[in-house]
């Protein structure tokens, strides 16, 4: 049996929304361009918000943390580009979960700067193995110093 009720709360597949947290290491290739944030960051805000993707970027000299967080297919074609570009390695998922509730709605990929309070708060969690706690920490950092550009 399935009633109205049953079928309102499944939601369709279209509507699918999932967040993907993952940190990195920065290569060579990539700290030998000075503006790899910013190029990064051009193709991001279009491509991202064609995909209806929103999310967040955090660069500190090392490396590399994001929020995406998007309809369930287009985050992971996504990724899959973003698994093979060779600006960073040392890919570590650390979250992949459905949502119901984006934490980034109006950002295509807000860009969290390079503050020295950001810095000193965020960097010393990217080396460190990543528990539950950690990963909602550092999405709870990354939404409070949010900002748009790169
Ligand atoms: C740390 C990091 C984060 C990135 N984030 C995004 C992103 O949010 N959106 C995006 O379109 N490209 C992002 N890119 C760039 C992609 O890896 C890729 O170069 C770009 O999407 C073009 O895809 P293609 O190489 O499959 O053509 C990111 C790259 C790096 C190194």
């Amino acid at each position: 049996m399935c009633g109205p009720r049953s079928r309102a709360a499944k939601p369709s597949l279209e509507f699918r929304v999932k967040k993907i947290v993952y940190v990195s290491r920065k290569t060579d290739a990539a700290r030998r361009d000075p503006d790899h944030v910013r190029h990064i960051n051009e193709l991001a805000l279009i491509r991202n918000a064609g995909l209806l993707v929103t999310g967040a970027l955090v660069a500190t000299e090392n490396r590399f943390a994001q929020v995406l967080e998007g309809p369930n297919a287009n985050v992971d074609t996504l990724m899959v580009s973003i698994l093979r570009d060779p600006r960073h390695t040392a890919i570590n998922v650390i979250r992949d979960t459905p949502i119901r509730r984006r934490t980034f709605p109006k950002w295509s990929l807000a860009y969290v700067g390079p503050s020295t309070y950001v810095q000193g708060l965020i960097q010393p969690m990217l080396a460190e193995p990543f528990t539950t706690a950690q990963t909602d920490k550092l999405v709870r950092l990354m939404r409070e110093f949010a900002r748009e550009g790169g």
